[in-house]
């Protein structure tokens, strides 16, 4: 997968498949998948680290998990998250953020909002770094918005949506994620832009559609907005695990003879 088969997709009508994720075992099970994207997303920080929202997520923390996705599946396609204010300070500090989530091994980054971020991603996509844009609830700003919440409600914040996703494509984006917004929104701008667009709680007319690992697996019980579906009960089905491993431990069914060295 690279920046044109994106492209290509959108124009043949087939979805776009992007998953979540953060360490390199994951890594090394999607990398034998056939999903076309992986993001590792800010939201490391909720999902790994614990942190209540994605503004603890730091540079340091970005490369590092960056680079285990990248060992355990460095043929799929990269996209790496810059983390709160990292892109927001001055051209040169964005600039030394993004080469270095692209060294640890991201072939794209991804930022969140249009207005004062355009002139750093035409900057970016001139010097070879793909920028993904997202916009709709963008969680590094929750304090401005109020909360984790769907956005773009009324007819005034659909119009600025629309703006913004134009003025993304036109800085040079090469995909755009539209986060918890009305399907009929997602659909028509889906349908206005050249590049593709990839929902997160956007509803099924956006051209692919990015998960979270854990809420895919349904590895985390305190988290279930509407948009999640859970293709695994992994939450359960990990702690039967670990409780038959205690009980074989207590029975004396673990370890067995086959589970032993000799001498
Ligand atoms: O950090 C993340 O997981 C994301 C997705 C929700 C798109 O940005």
């Amino acid at each position: 997968m690279n920046i044109f088969d994106f492209q290509r997709k959108k124009q043949s009508n087939e979805k776009i498949s992007m998953l979540t994720c953060y360490d390199y075992t994951s890594a090394r099970i999607v990398a034998n998948t056939s999903i076309d994207c992986l993001l590792v997303g800010d939201s490391v920080a909720m999902t790994m680290h614990g942190f209540k929202d994605t503004l603890a997520a730091t540079l340091d923390m970005m490369c590092m998990h960056t680079e285990a996705v990248n060992r355990g599946a460095p043929n799929k396609f990269i996209v790496g998250d810059l983390p709160f204010l990292s892109y927001r300070k001055s051209i040169t500090k964005s600039v030394e953020a993004a080469e270095r989530l692209m060294k640890s091994g991201a072939n794209a980054i991804k930022l969140e909002g249009a207005i004062g971020n355009e002139k750093f991603i035409r900057h970016m996509t001139d010097s070879g770094v793909p920028v993904m844009g997202h916009l709709g609830l963008t969680p590094q700003l929750i304090h401005t918005l109020g909360g984790h919440k769907i956005q773009a409600k009324t007819e005034e914040a659909q119009e600025k949506l629309k703006n913004d996703a134009f003025a993304l494509q036109a800085a040079g984006c090469f995909a755009i994620v539209l986060e918890c917004v009305p399907r009929k929104i997602a659909k028509e701008i889906t349908e206005l832009l050249s590049i593709p667009t990839i929902g997160i709680g956007a509803g099924p007319d956006t051209n692919g559609q990015v998960l979270v690992f854990q809420d895919l697996l349904g590895l985390n019980i305190d988290f279930k907005p509407k948009f999640v579906k859970n293709f695994m009960k992994g939450f359960s089905h990990v702690s039967e695990s670990i409780e038959n491993y205690v009980k074989d431990l207590q029975s004396g069914d673990f370890p067995q003879n086959e589970h032993c060295y000799e001498s």
